[in-house]
């Protein structure tokens, strides 16, 4: 056996495994578009699988089969009923069945109140999502798509750079973004829960790392996230958590990021007055845990490379303990 083969074989099982994961897993639907899709799927592969083994199982009697079975499938009448007929029959069901799903899942979201509007921007690499609170005003998150169970919620879509695809593969199809116009997606979660969705548009260096999370909250509870969503971040506590905020202050952290409540006013990356609530840093790159926010600020261009954040390797260790416990915090 040469190597490539063997490293091949020897990759299957780990290949296979990712398999066996559900959270990014389309063949798991926790939404209503999700589900039609799923069912296409398998009418159109179960259904496709059965034509091929007839065909095959018809040609190998033709070519192999005993004097009566060579003249029945072999006749010109096979040709007439299985080489025209039967494929227009089929082609024209599928076809009517198709446009049956599409036009169930495809509608534009007209019927949707437009203050369910989720507006989601696709940048280099890492997504900003906006809400709309009740009283009107806009709320910034980042890299997290929560919704509520058993709504249509409209997605509306778009790039603040090069074109992206917004695929949420649990929660429904996927949908280009592209700069200068807005696609919008209606979905519906039909179950609470955590999943996860990943650009599906090749964007350049990071491309991969561009995931994000969808939060479906049960009947309820997403107005009371919303709520804690929109308020400004929460005042630091501890002497740690106090320092921090100083040193994400000075170190001009603030240039690119937010943080409600304080001065740090930046647009340029992800908001941060709640980020210690999120579920990843740097878009599903890495947990949220304070160990892991002071990875990233040291070390974010090799965790992943490319992206717009400089690394900060200016702090001294109790500093940097300080500023990640400072952001961790922010829930
Ligand atoms: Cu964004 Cu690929």
């Amino acid at each position: 056996m040469n190597s490539r083969l063997r490293l091949s074989l020897l990759a299957l099982p780990l290949l296979l495994a990712a398999c066996t994961s559900t959270d990014q897993s389309a063949f798991h639907p926790t939404g209503a578009d999700a589900a039609r899709i799923n069912t296409l799927f398998w009418v159109m592969t179960i259904g496709g699988a059965a034509i091929l083994v007839w065909v095959c199982v018809a040609t190998a009697l033709a070519i192999f089969g005993n004097d009566r079975q060579r003249a029945r499938f072999g006749g010109e009448n096979v040709i007439t009923i299985f080489g025209i007929a039967m494929p227009v029959v089929v082609l024209t069901i599928l076809l009517a069945y198709g446009f049956i799903v599409l036009r169930a899942g495809g509608h534009n979201g007209s019927d949707v109140p437009a203050d369910t509007d989720i507006a989601v921007s696709g940048e280099l690499w890492w997504w900003r999502v906006t809400y709309v609170a009740p009283d009107g005003t806009e709320v910034e998150s980042a890299n997290e798509i929560h919704v509520p169970v058993g709504e249509p919620v409209r997605l509306a879509l778009t790039s603040a750079d090069v074109i992206h695809s917004f695929w949420a593969p649990r929660l429904g199809g996927k949908l280009d973004m592209i700069p200068g116009r807005t696609n919008f997606l209606t979905v519906e979660a039909t179950e609470p829960g955590v999943s996860r969705g990943q650009c599906a548009e090749y964007c350049g260096g990071a491309h991969a790392f561009m995931s994000f999370h969808v939060v479906a909250h049960p009947p309820g509870e997403y107005e009371a996230w919303l709520e804690s969503e929109a308020a400004p971040a929460r005042e630091p506590e501890t002497d740690a958590e106090r320092q921090g905020e100083q040193l994400f202050i000075e170190a001009g952290c603030g240039a690119c990021h937010t943080v409600r409540g304080t001065e740090a006013n930046g647009k340029i990356g992800p908001d941060l007055t709640h980020v210690g609530s999120r579920r990843s840093l740097g878009a599903a790159t890495l947990p949220n845990t304070a160990e892991d926010f002071a990875r990233w600020i040291v070390d974010s261009q090799h965790i992943k490379p490319e992206n717009k954040m400089p690394e900060y390797d200016i702090f001294s260790e109790t500093e940097l303990a300080s500023l990640a416990t400072y952001l961790e915090g922010l829930k």
